[in-house]
C-alpha cells in the first residue's frame, strides 16, 4: 500500500462493504471486465480523493471456478480491490434473503414483509445463519490482508455482525462501523428477530457512524432499550467500554461533476438535450428502482399536476431515470411492473401522436449522460419514502451552477436535513402536496431560485465525501486513542 495522508496520518486503511466499486461481467474464461457499481456508497467513496484505500468487498457475480477467480483477483487488484467470493446459495440467503428482504426494508420504515409473513417467518433462520456465515467470509479476507495498526472501515447493514468477527480475532483491531441507510426508530427495529446479536455486535466496534443525528439517536436509543445499556451523550458504555457513536453527514465529490460538465462529450450532450425539449420544461428523476425511492407515488404526484395545470400539458416532460437493482428479489420484480403500468396509462392519458409526458429509462446512463442530464433539466423530483441520505439530490446541485433549477426533495431523504433550507420539501406520500409542488418549482420567479441554489451549492461544494472520509477516520483513530489512555489511567 501506499501511506494514508489523512489529516497528517500515516495509516493504511481497509475498506470493507457488500459491494466493490466495481461490478466484473465476465468475457472468457480468464477475462474479465469491470465497471461502475450503482448506489449511494460508491458514488460517495469514488469522491474521496488521495485516500490509498483497500477495498474489500463482493464483485456482484459468481466464480465457481478457480481460473475465473484467479483472473478476477488479478484484475481487481489494479484497482486496489479485493474479492470476498460469494456462492449462489449464500448469495441468495444473505444478499437477497436477510440483507433486501429483510433488514432493507425495515430499515426504510416499510417493516418486515408484507407478503408471504409466513414464509419469511420461516426463512427467517436460516437467512440469518447465511448472513452470519457472509460477514465470516468477508472477516476471513480482513484477516488475511491485515496488519498491526491498520483502521477498518465497515460498511453498512449487509455487514453488522463483522465487527464482531472482527474484535473476536483481535480485540486490538481499530473497527469503524458506518450506516449508509436511516436506523429506524427503536420501535420498528425491536421487531427485528435476531435485534440482539446484531446491536451486540455493532457495539463491538469502536466507532459507529450514521448520516445524521436522527439516526444516531434512534441507535442509542435501540440499545438502551433493548440492551438496558446506558446510553450517553458520547455513545453507549457496556460495563466500563464506550462505543462512540455519531453523525457524519456524507457529500459528493462536486469538482468531478464541475469537471466533467467542461468536457466537449457532456457539452455535446447538453446541446443535444436541449433541442430535443425546445419549449418544454423538463423534469428529472434518477434513482434505483427500489422501493424506498417512491417512483409511483412521484409519477402519481406528476399526474395529478398535469391533471389540475392543463395549460401545462405538452409543456413539460418527466425524465425518470430507473436504475435496475436487485432484479432477483420478488419484491423489486413487482415494483418494475407496477411503474410500468403506470407509465403506460398516464402517457395513454395526456399524449400526443407526437409527445408523451413521461420519458421513463429502465437502465443506468454513463456519467457524461448523467451529468448533462443534470445539467439541463429544471426541476429535480427526489421523492424517497425514506433514504438514508440521497446523493442524487446533492449531484444534481452540482451540475446547476448555471442554470439554477429547483429541488423537489423528501422530507425523509437524509438530504433534507443539509439541503431543507433551499429545497422545496415535500411529504412524498402525500400527492397534492407534491403537485403543488411541482407548479411551484416550475412557476418559480428566477430571484428564488437563484437565492435556493446558491443555499445548497454551498452546502454540496464544502461538505465533500472526501471530509466525510477523513472526519470518520480522524475520529476512530481518535477514539481508540482516548480509550487506551483510560485503560491505563
Ligand atoms: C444503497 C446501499 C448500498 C448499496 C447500494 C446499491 O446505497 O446503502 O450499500 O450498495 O444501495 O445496492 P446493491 O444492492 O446493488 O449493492
Amino acid at each position: 500500500f501506499r501511506r494514508l495522508g489523512l489529516r497528517g496520518m500515516k495509516q493504511r486503511l481497509l475498506v470493507v462493504a457488500n459491494r466493490l466499486p466495481v461490478s466484473a461481467n465476465r468475457r472468457g474464461e480468464d477475462h474479465w471486465s469491470l465497471e461502475i457499481s450503482a448506489g449511494g456508497l460508491v458514488s460517495a467513496l469514488l469522491g474521496v480523493k488521495d485516500v490509498d484505500a483497500k477495498w474489500i468487498g463482493w464483485a456482484g457475480v459468481n466464480v465457481p471456478d478457480e481460473v475465473g477467480q484467479r483472473a478476477l483477483t488479478k484484475a481487481l487488484a489494479e484497482k486496489r480491490c479485493i474479492p470476498v467470493f460469494l456462492d449462489e446459495e449464500i448469495v441468495h440467503q444473505y444478499y437477497n434473503g436477510y440483507c433486501n428482504n429483510i433488514l432493507w426494508p425495515l430499515f426504510h420504515y416499510l417493516g418486515l414483509p408484507q407478503e408471504d409473513r409466513l414464509a419469511t417467518t420461516r426463512n427467517f433462520e436460516s437467512q440469518f445463519d447465511a448472513y452470519k456465515r457472509a460477514n465470516q467470509m468477508f472477516a476471513d479476507v480482513v484477516y488475511e490482508h491485515y496488519q498491526d495498526g491498520d483502521v477498518i472501515w465497515c460498511h453498512d447493514y449487509h455487514l453488522m455482525f463483522l465487527p464482531k468477527c472482527l474484535k473476536d480475532h483481535d480485540i486490538n483491531m481499530k473497527v469503524g462501523w458506518f450506516l449508509h441507510t436511516p436506523f429506524p426508530s427503536s420501535e420498528i427495529y425491536r421487531t427485528l428477530p435476531s435485534r440482539l446479536e446484531l446491536l451486540r455486535s455493532v457495539l463491538c466496534a469502536d466507532l459507529v457512524g450514521f448520516h445524521t443525528y436522527d439516526y444516531a439517536r434512534h441507535f442509542v436509543s435501540a440499545c438502551t432499550r433493548i440492551l438496558g445499556l446506558e446510553g450517553t451523550p458520547e455513545g453507549v458504555e457496556d460495563q466500563g467500554r464506550l462505543t462512540r457513536v455519531a453523525a457524519f453527514p456524507i457529500g459528493i465529490d462536486s469538482d468531478r461533476f464541475k469537471r466533467a460538465l467542461e468536457l466537449p462529450a457532456v457539452k455535446r450532450h447538453v446541446s443535444e438535450l436541449t433541442e430535443r425539449f425546445a419549449g418544454r420544461k423538463v423534469m428529472l428523476g434518477v434513482d434505483r428502482l427500489d422501493m424506498i425511492k417512491g417512483i409511483p407515488q412521484k409519477i402519481l404526484a406528476f399526474e395529478k399536476f398535469l391533471e389540475e395545470n392543463p395549460d401545462w400539458n405538452n409543456k413539460v416532460v418527466l425524465l425518470q431515470i430507473a436504475v435496475p437493482t436487485r432484479t432477483d428479489v420478488p419484491e423489486y420484480q413487482k415494483l418494475t411492473s407496477q411503474v410500468h403500468e403506470i407509465v403506460g396509462r398516464i402517457n395513454g392519458r395526456f399524449g400526443t401522436l407526437t409527445a408523451v409526458p413521461i420519458h421513463h429509462l429502465d437502465r443506468s446512463l454513463d456519467f457524461h449522460a448523467l451529468c448533462a442530464l443534470y445539467a439541463v433539466t429544471d426541476v429535480a423530483l427526489v421523492t424517497s419514502l425514506r433514504d438514508g441520505m440521497n446523493l442524487v439530490s446533492y449531484e444534481y446541485v452540482a451540475c446547476q451552477g448555471s442554470k439554477k433549477g429547483v429541488l423537489i426533495l423528501s422530507e425523509f431523504a437524509g438530504a433534507a436535513q443539509s439541503l431543507g433550507a433551499g429545497a422545496i420539501l415535500v411529504n412524498p406520500w402525500n400527492i397534492t402536496e407534491v403537485a403543488d409542488s411541482i407548479r411551484h418549482a416550475l412557476t418559480m420567479p428566477s430571484d428564488e431560485r437563484e437565492k435556493r441554489h446558491r443555499h445548497n451549492y454551498a452546502h454540496v461544494t464544502t461538505h465533500t465525501a472526501q471530509d466525510w472520509a477523513e472526519t470518520f477516520v480522524f475520529e476512530l483513530n481518535d477514539t481508540v486513542a482516548e480509550a487506551l489512555l483510560r485503560t491505563r489511567q
